[in-house]
């Protein structure tokens, strides 16, 4: 038994799999609050990667990948583990498990949750074996009337699943097991990420009778060729009808399903919408979707990982992702943490059946302090105006934008299809008729450092298309801080909303270092990491900018200043049990 202090344990985020190596010395962090970049309501382990969230007796949990031993990464992952009444305030528990089989020596990767129907919690992951195998391990809970699931075991049956020369699984490519839906023939099903030597992606398939006994299905539930390992897919149903959420295993003339995967070739997450066809064990994309890196993103920014849980509480699907670091891997080490959680978002279908639609859970609002209100105000053409009187460092704010004279808009080059691009082209040198128009956050007193959060509408170029506007939404990072080293790529994506009859809504979140942007209702999500060196704390500004040749009316815009969660506080303390 080594009782290790947080101090000088050295984490590590281990991407999946393999890579991503972030080495992190925490000596000094927890002590200095006074850290510009630390975050005050995102969710911060001391190491995190995303596992499996759910709800277990009225108690929220998070379980992440987290590596406490030693100065380097030795690929001892163990399972993280913090719990939350609000999935606002989080307690760090002792790791869940961490490796003591030959199924998973070499590591307790990603897994998911699944509840069984006598209401007992159980989660596969992957195990990384004797043999550098990547094979699929369960493990339940020891007490099930405890809803903190303090500890776990293993029952001797790992593994599960294993790669082999007979089912042609690559052993270096089989990982990220899914929460598990019921069958109408009461068997479970689960899919495992994976790929073919000649890129061709895969979602396999599983089948149990007793959750314990697995087969693998002939024909996997979906694939796509040249799209390379599909880690942590994620497929769930979505309501047709309003934006309450459904339990994994729902089927029937009420809901779609989606299929989400993390493209480890791309390092995004992509969604496709379609049917389930429950016969043939198959998925099947709407017409349209093509599971690749054409698919639409969950988060056009920095988004990675994430991971879906049914809520049965408040009967919603809610979304988590792992936001990377931008910055060097030297100034990870200086700070002393790597790597955050998206705040966690409310997941629906829209009512076209088209897309999804995402927004920051209600539970926010229980971190609002003062408030500012707009109404109807007119930001005229190549101006700004400030909104005092909220932290702009850690806040809150939702514009709603109406541009009036659509007929100024500029017809869009033909050439300009994507949006990263044109997002990319030079911020505010780029003037246009109708925008740039946003938020110009975590802005320095002389605007050396700012962050923009914009919209730009155009006349679409493509008579064949009823279409009339194009609007494209970026995220703009590349004036965000002096320093020079920090990745600063602008993001961006086209929100299909129609200007002429829609307000066009703009939801951002502040914290720090990260800015967590919502357009057009949830449409489009975009998350930035940025690293000022001036717009820190109270030496940050927050505008409304326009820097069209038209004015844009601001309908309303609401600001919060947010007060900082309770998150990991008591992680300095906490010791770690080997
Ligand atoms: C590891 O590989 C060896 C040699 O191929 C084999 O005998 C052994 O069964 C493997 N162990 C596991 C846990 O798969
Ligand atoms: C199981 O958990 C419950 C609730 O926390 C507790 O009352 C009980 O003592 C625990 N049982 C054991 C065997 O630890
Ligand atoms: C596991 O399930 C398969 C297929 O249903 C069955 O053939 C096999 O006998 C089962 N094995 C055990 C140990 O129950
Ligand atoms: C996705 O697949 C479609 C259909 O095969 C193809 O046209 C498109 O180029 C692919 N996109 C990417 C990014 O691979
Ligand atoms: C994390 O961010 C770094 C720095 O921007 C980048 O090099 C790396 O590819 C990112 N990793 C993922 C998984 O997004
Ligand atoms: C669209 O672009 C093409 C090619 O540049 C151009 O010839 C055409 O006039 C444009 N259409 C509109 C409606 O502006």
């Amino acid at each position: 038994m080594a009782k290790l202090k947080f101090s000088n344990i050295v984490l590590s985020l281990l991407l999946s799999l393999l890579l991503f190596n972030f080495i992190i010395d925490l000596e000094a962090s927890y002590q200095d609050l006074n850290q510009p970049y630390r975050t005050g309501y995102h969710f911060q382990p001391p190491k995190n990667w995303m596992n499996g969230p759910m709800i277990y007796k009225g108690i929220y949990h998070l379980f992440y990948q987290y590596n406490p031993y030693g100065a380097v990464w030795d690929a001892r992952i163990v399972w993280g583990h913090s719990t939350s009444v609000d999935l606002v305030n989080w307690t760090p528990q002792p790791p869940a498990f961490s490796p003591s089989q030959p199924s998973d020596i070499n590591g307790c990767w990603s897994g998911s949750v699944t509840i069984l129907p006598n209401d007992t919690p159980v989660i596969l992951y992957t195990g990384i074996d004797q043999n550098k195998s990547q094979v699929q391990n369960v493990v339940v809970p020891v007490n099930v009337s405890d809803p903190f699931l303090i500890e776990w075991s293993k029952p001797p049956l790992n593994p599960l699943m294993v790669p082999n020369a007979v089912n042609g699984i690559n052993p270096t490519r089989f990982r990220d097991p899914t929460t598990a839906w019921l069958g109408h023939d009461g068997e479970w099903r689960v899919i495992v990420g994976s790929s073919t030597d000649d890129r061709r992606g895969l979602a396999i398939l599983y089948k149990s009778r007793d959750f314990f006994n697995w087969t693998q299905s002939i024909k996997p539930l979906h694939y796509q060729d040249l799209t390379g390992m599909w880690e942590c897919p994620d497929f769930f149903p979505v309501s047709r009808t309003g934006s309450d959420g459904v339990e994994t295993s729902s089927f029937g003339g009420d809901v779609k399903h989606v299929l989400k995967v993390s493209l480890f070739e791309t390092l995004h997450d992509y969604y496709t919408i379609g049917s389930y066809d429950r016969e043939k064990d198959v998925y099947v994309p709407d017409l349209g979707f093509v599971q690749n890196g054409s698919a639409p993103r969950l988060d056009y920014g920095k988004f990675y990982a994430s991971k879906t849980f049914f809520d049965d509480v408040k009967k919603r699907r809610i979304l988590w992702g792992w936001v990377n670091e931008s910055s060097p891997a030297k100034d990870d080490i200086e700070k002393g943490w790597s790597g955050l959680q998206s705040f966690p978002r409310k997941m629906w279908l829209d009512e076209s059946g088209k897309e999804l639609l995402q927004w920051p859970i209600e539970e926010i609002e229980t971190l609002r302090g003062t408030q500012v209100n707009w109404h109807n105000k007119v930001i005229k053409a190549e101006s700004s105006l400030q909104i005092h009187g909220v932290t702009p460092a850690q806040a809150d704010v939702d514009v709603m934008f109406k541009v009036k004279d659509l007929e100024k808009a500029d017809v869009i080059e033909p050439s300009w299809t994507d949006p990263q691009k044109i997002c990319s082209q030079g911020d505010l040198l780029v003037k246009s008729g109708i925008g740039p128009f946003g938020l110009m956050v975590l802005t320095s007193n002389d605007m050396e450092e700012y962050t923009l959060v914009y919209f730009r509408i155009f006349k679409s170029n493509d008579t064949n298309t009823n279409t009339k506007y194009v609007v494209l939404m970026c995220s703009d990072q590349s004036r965000s801080s002096l320093n020079e080293e920090n990745d600063k790529a602008a993001f961006g994506a086209f929100v299909a909303i129609d200007p002429s009859h829609q307000t066009l809504s703009l939801r951002t979140l502040i914290d720090h270092s990260i800015v967590e942007s919502y357009g057009g209702g949830g449409r489009v999500c975009i998350t930035s990491r940025v690293y000022p060196k001036l717009a820190i704390g109270e030496n940050a500004n927050l505008f409304v900018f326009n820097k069209g040749t038209q004015s844009v009316d601001v309908l309303s815009l609401s600001a919060w200043s947010l007060k900082s969660a309770q998150i990991n506080k008591e992680s300095m303390s906490l010791p770690f049990i080997e």
